[in-house]
C-alpha cells in the first residue's frame, strides 16, 4: 500500500484529511513540526517535519508516494528535491485563492502560496493546487470577544466573502489524493478555486453566529488605523496592510461564489450557518 504524508497535521484541514484517509483504509503518515502534540487515530504513523527545516525532510518522506502540503516557501526548493529523490509522485497543495489576485507576486499574503506553487510547478511532480477563499473557521478569531459579550470591532463590517467550511476543503483534498471524486471529475493535476456556497458580509456572518448562540452580537465600526493597530499585535505590518487591503476591496459588492464543491463532490458546499452551529460552544465561553 502506498503511503500519503500529510503535513501541517495539527492544522484543521490536515487533521480532517488524516482522519478521512485512515478511515478509508489508506496508509497515512501525519507530519508536524510538533509530532508529540499530535492526536491521531490508532494505526496512523507520525513524523517530525517542519517545512522550514530541510533536515527533517528525508526521514518524513521515506516510502511516501503522495503529499498533502501546507504552503511554506522557506524550504520549498529543498522539499521538492527531497520529494523527487524519495519517489513522491503527487503533491496536493493547500494553496489560496489570493494567488489569483492582482499583483500577487508582491503581496505578502498571496506570495506565500504563490512561491510554493511556482516551485512545485517547475518540478517533475504531478501537482494539484487547491485554492480556497477565506475559511469559515477564521471566525474563531472573534470568539474571545463574543464570549465576553463585548462588541466585535471591524474596519470593514460590510466586506463580502464566501467563507468555505474547512471540512469541504478536506473532502476535496481526499478526493484529489485518492482519485475517488464522487462526481467523477478527476482532480489530479488540476488547479481549483474553492469557496463556500454564499457571499456574506462580516456583519451577516456575525448575525448567523448570533443565531447559532442564541443572543445578539454587537458590531462596532472602527477606523482602518485602529484596526491596523489591533491586528499589528498578531501579525507583521505588511500582512496587516495586505489583509486590510483585501477587506477594503471586498467592501464594494458580493464575493464570487464558485460551485467547485458541487462539481467535484456532487453535493452542495456546507454553509457558514452549519459551521456556526457546529462550533457555537467556542463563542459562549468568557
Ligand atoms: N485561513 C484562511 O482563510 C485561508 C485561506 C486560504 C488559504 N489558507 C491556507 O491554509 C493554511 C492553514 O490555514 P489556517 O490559518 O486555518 O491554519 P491551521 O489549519 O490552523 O494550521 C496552522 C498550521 O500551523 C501549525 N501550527 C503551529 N502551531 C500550532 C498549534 N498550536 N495548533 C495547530 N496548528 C499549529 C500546524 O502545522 P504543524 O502541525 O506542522 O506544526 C498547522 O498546519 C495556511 O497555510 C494558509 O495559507 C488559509
Amino acid at each position: 500500500m502506498t503511503t500519503t504524508l500529510v503535513t501541517g497535521a495539527r492544522g484543521k484541514v490536515g487533521q480532517s484529511v488524516i482522519t478521512r484517509l485512515h478511515a478509508a483504509g489508506h496508509a497515512v503518515r501525519a507530519a508536524s513540526a510538533a509530532p508529540a502534540e499530535l492526536s491521531v487515530p490508532d494505526g496512523v504513523e507520525t513524523a517530525e517535519l517542519a517545512l522550514d527545516r530541510p533536515e527533517t525532510f528525508d526521514a518524513a518522506l521515506r516510502g511516501v508516494r503522495q503529499v498533502f502540503l501546507y504552503p511554506e516557501p522557506a524550504g520549498i526548493h529543498e522539499l521538492v528535491k527531497a520529494a523527487e529523490a524519495a519517489g513522491v509522485e503527487h503533491v496536493v497543495l493547500l494553496s489560496s485563492s489570493s494567488v489569483l489576485g492582482p499583483d500577487a507576486e508582491n503581496d505578502p499574503l498571496a506570495s506565500h502560496s504563490l512561491r510554493v506553487e511556482r516551485a512545485l510547478a517547475a518540478s517533475d511532480l504531478t501537482c494539484t493546487f487547491l485554492r480556497p477563499d477565506a475559511f469559515a473557521s477564521n471566525a474563531f478569531g472573534w470568539a474571545p470577544v463574543i464570549g465576553r459579550s463585548v462588541p466585535v470591532q471591524l474596519a470593514y463590517p460590510d466586506a463580502h466573502i464566501a467563507p468555505i467550511h474547512p471540512e469541504d476543503i478536506a473532502d476535496i483534498a481526499v478526493a484529489a489524493l485518492t482519485g475517488d471524486s464522487p462526481a467523477g471529475a478527476s482532480l489530479i493535476g488540476r488547479s481549483v478555486t474553492l469557496t463556500g456556497p454564499e457571499s456574506l458580509t462580516f456583519r451577516e456572518q456575525l448575525a448567523v453566529l448570533a443565531d447559532a448562540i442564541g443572543r445578539d452580537i454587537a458590531v462596532e465600526h472602527i477606523t482602518r488605523a485602529e484596526a491596523e493597530q489591533q491586528l499589528g499585535h498578531h501579525m507583521p505590518a505588511p500582512m496587516v496592510t495586505s489583509l486590510l487591503n483585501l477587506w477594503e476591496a471586498a467592501d464594494h459588492g458580493p464575493a464570487t461564489v464558485h460551485d467547485t464543491t458541487r462539481t467535484l463532490l456532487g453535493r452542495p458546499a456546507r454553509t457558514f450557518a452549519q459551521w456556526a452551529r457546529e462550533n457555537a460552544a467556542a463563542f459562549t465561553r468568557p
